[in-house]
């Protein structure tokens, strides 16, 4: 058996004395692709921000390859975790946000090699390389030295998606990465996530109300609803035989979409 690559162990979170997880159980294969689907305010945001230590859970443990994020050993016992260990874990993870904050004072390049260089200590010229390839692939070649203002948001979108896959992280998430997009441009942009997808070997968890993008570029969906995972399974299983109607309705207000 694989070890997981990513582990959710009964997590809860509450905000204030409002619990807006309830007990999350997930776990992420090395190289799965996941799509979270869920009504707003299910808390879907919530767990992947957990993963990129951005929320700290109430309790439960969450593993990245086995090891804790949030909890350190010591002595045989969980304690909390310090910032450094936090930041250790953290590197296999990468996130890429609805709002793409570029660095504004940095060029296109410059936005793609400076964590590589100054977080993880690669070479200049080989975190160039790498940036220059990735910023390739991305169809963005020409645009190596404009700066974030120059470019559409779809250009600068696939600007963050490069910046975060140069770091070469074990897990990308994604958090309705279109949704700030003008339409013409969300297609550029799914179809960069889709050839970033089809190379296999990171694992995705990916936040989207694109129905279609969830059904092609996932092996799995799961459906949270109130704070709970409500149903998950294969993609044709879950989008054309749901079994619960809270997953029905919710699928309905696509049903143009796929
Ligand atoms: N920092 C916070 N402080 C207080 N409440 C919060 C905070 N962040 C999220 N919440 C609440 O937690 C619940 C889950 O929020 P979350 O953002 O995870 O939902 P979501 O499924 O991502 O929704 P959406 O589809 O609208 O993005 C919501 O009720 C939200 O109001
Ligand atoms: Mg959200």
């Amino acid at each position: 058996m694989t070890q997981p690559l990513i582990q959710y162990e009964d997590v809860h979170k509450s905000f204030d004395d409002v619990e807006v997880l309830k007990g999350i159980n997930l776990e992420v294969d090395p190289g799965e692709k996941i799509s979270l689907i869920g009504p707003s305010g299910s808390g879907k945001t919530t767990i992947i921000r957990m993963l990129m230590t951005l929320e700290k859970p109430t309790s439960g443990l969450i593993k990245v390859d086995g090891t804790p994020l949030w909890h350190k050993e010591v002595n045989g016992k969980l304690v909390e975790a310090d910032e450094k260990h936090l930041r250790k874990v953290r590197g296999d993870i990468g996130m890429v946000f609805q709002h793409f904050n570029l660095f504004p004072h940095m060029t296109i390049l410059k936005n793609c090699t400076s964590a590589p260089i100054n977080v993880q200590g690669v070479d200049k010229k080989v975190a160039e390389e790498r940036a220059v390839e990735m910023l390739e692939k991305v169809g963005l070649g020409n645009k190596l030295d404009a700066y974030p203002a120059q470019l559409s948001g779809g250009q600068q979108q696939r600007v963050a998606i490069a910046r975060s896959v140069v770091m070469r992280p074990k897990v990308m998430l994604f958090d309705e990465v279109t949704s700030a997009l003008d339409p013409e441009t969300v297609g550029e942009v799914l179809e960069v996530i889709r050839d970033i997808a089809k190379e296999g070997e990171m694992a995705m968890i990916l936040v989207t109300h694109e129905m279609e993008f969830a059904r092609d570029i996932a092996d799995r969906i799961v459906f949270l609803e109130s704070g709970k995972i409500a149903e998950e399974g294969k993609p044709l299983d879950i989008l054309e035989n749901p079994n619960s109607e809270r997953l029905k309705t919710f699928l309905q207000r696509f049903r143009s979409n796929f």
